[in-house]
Order: structure tokens, then sequence, then C-alpha cells
């Protein structure tokens, strides 16, 4: 058992994202390739001084109270394990809030894994993705991390190989999508650009770059562009600066460009933040401690 601990949760971007169809739970079955990125938030977790659960944050952001994921990632821990303590959580937000990059799910993982380790509770990793799984659909992946293959609501995943180490650069305009809006709003018979997942599978096993860019498709993309013509914008700008391929992750809003030139990213990423300061030059991550 620690006295603290501090735990990385990093960024996830979609590769592609495909709706297959609207689910009779009012969820939505998916087919995407999720990905992990180096721009972290950072939980630092500690034995609290009685049983309560208390959050704090460098940003105004997020909630600090019941309503965080994280609260309810560590209550729902250390009740399934019968563990009475407190635990104080400081929670380093970095990833932008409501961009399409489950900051907020990353974040939880972040607090099954770290109060887990903390209180040596001894769940196994099926069982953290388990409880992830009950708290939000990205949740399971960014415990799980790297780059898989997710259906389901998500939650059901399938690794994929180590991939090329991407480049890419992140815009973040300044609004906020709500990704149950962005489902709502989905029409599927307004689509008419599927991602191939086998074909993008395919790229990724040869690390074809050109390949993975061609096939890199977001279905969410006709509600939330539509909403927001910029993004549309955005995109070209980044492909203009010599992006292979940008598009959106998630519901929205980041656009990503891919690059397979760092210093190209990096004077795109410096004329990008001029206009948009959530502009970030990241690269794949592969986590080394779980
Ligand atoms: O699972 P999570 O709470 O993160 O999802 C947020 C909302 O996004 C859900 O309430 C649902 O409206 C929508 N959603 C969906 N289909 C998915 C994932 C999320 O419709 N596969």
């Amino acid at each position: 058992m620690y006295k603290k601990i501090l735990v990385k949760a990093p960024a996830k971007v979609n590769l592609t994202l495909d709706v297959k169809y609207k689910r009779q739970d009012g969820y939505h079955e998916l087919e995407t390739v999720m990905h992990q990125v180096d721009l972290f938030d950072r939980l630092f977790l500690e034995v609290g001084g009685d049983q309560s659960i208390v959050i704090n944050s460098n940003s105004q952001e997020i909630p600090h109270d019941y309503d965080n994921l994280v609260y309810k990632a560590a209550q729902t821990i250390m009740e399934k394990y019968g563990f009475k303590a407190g635990v104080n959580v400081f929670i380093e937000k970095n990833i932008p809030v409501e961009a399409g990059l489950a900051g907020g799910s990353s974040d939880a993982a972040a607090a099954l894994y770290g109060i887990n380790e903390l209180f040596s509770l001894g769940a196994s990793m099926e069982e953290l993705l388990e409880m992830g799984a009950t708290l939000g659909s990205d949740i399971p992946f960014c415990l799980y991390g790297a780059t898989a293959l997710a259906r389901g609501r998500g939650e059901l995943l399938e690794a994929m190989p180590q991939g090329p180490e991407l480049i890419l650069v992140l815009v973040k305009p300044p609004f906020q999508v709500s990704t149950a809006e962005v489902y709502r709003s989905l029409d599927l018979d307004q689509i008419n650009l599927h991602p191939n997942n086998l074909q993008f599978l395919g790229a990724w096993a040869e690390c074809n770059l050109n390949a993975i860019a061609a096939n890199m498709v977001n279905v969410l993309e006709s509600v939330t562009i539509n909403k927001y013509p910029e993004l549309e914008r955005i995109k070209k700008e980044l492909v203009g600066m010599g992006a292979l391929n940008a598009v959106m992750s998630g519901s929205g809003p980041t656009i990503m460009g891919l690059f397979a030139d760092r210093e190209l990213a990096n004077s795109a990423m410096t004329i990008m933040k001029e206009q948009y300061k959530h502009t970030y030059l990241v690269s794949s991550y592969v986590r080394s401690d779980y």
C-alpha cells in the first residue's frame, strides 16, 4: 500500500469512427480505431483523512464533486471492494474538456487504476475494464491503452499491433460539444462516407502512413461540422500546411492533422496556435507502467 501515487491520463483520438446502427438501449453501435497520444492530465492520489472523496484541480472547467467521473470511479471501486478510506485526488488538467479527446474518461480510468494501486485492492485488469464500462463508453480503452479497434458502445476492445509513431497536430476551437447531443442529432441516412476499417487495419499493419491517412474517416463529422463549418476550414488549413489528412476526433470539435514530417507539423502547430490557443503537437503514446 502506498501513501500517494501519480498516474498519467493520456488523451485519445479516433483514427476512424463508424456508427453501424442505433441500438435498442439508445447507444450507437460503433466500430472505431482508438489511439492514445502524449497529451496528459495527471492525477495525484493520496490517502485521505476520513472516508470522503475530495477532488481538487487546477481547472475550473470540471466539477470538483460527485458530477466528476473521477469521483464516481473512486466510489465504484471502493464500494466494490468494500474498502472504507478517504482519498484526495488532485487533477492536473491539460487535455481540453468536451473536446473529443476523452479527457474525462482518461481521468476516470486513471482513478480506477490509481486507487486499485493506492489501497492494494487487487482488481485485475479485466475487473477494472468492467467497472470502467459501467462508468463510460471510452473508459475501458483509456485503461487498455495504445491502439485498439473498439466495437459495441466502444467498450469491446480488440488489440492492434504497434503501428507507426504518428505525428499529429490537434486543434481544439473555443467551443465545446456534448457527445450525447452529437449522437442524438446523427442521421445515419445522411452519411455517404463510412470508414473502411478493414483497409485501415491493413494500412496500420503495414505502417503505411499514406494509406493510414487516406482511411481516416469519422462519420460524426456529419453532425459537428454541419453545426460548426469553421471545422471544415481548420481541416483545409491543416492539409494546406502539409498534413496528409485532417479529421475530427470523436464527437469533436478537435480536428487532428496527420503529418509525415515533424518540422512541417511543428510549423503548422505554431501557425494554428496563433488562432487557436488549444493547439498541440502530439505523438503516439504507448504506456510502460501498466
Ligand atoms: O458512455 P458515455 O456516457 O461516455 O456516452 C455519452 C453519451 O454519448 C451517451 O449518453 C449516449 O447518448 C452517447 N453515446 C452513444 N453511443 C455510444 C457512445 C455514446 O449514443 N456508442
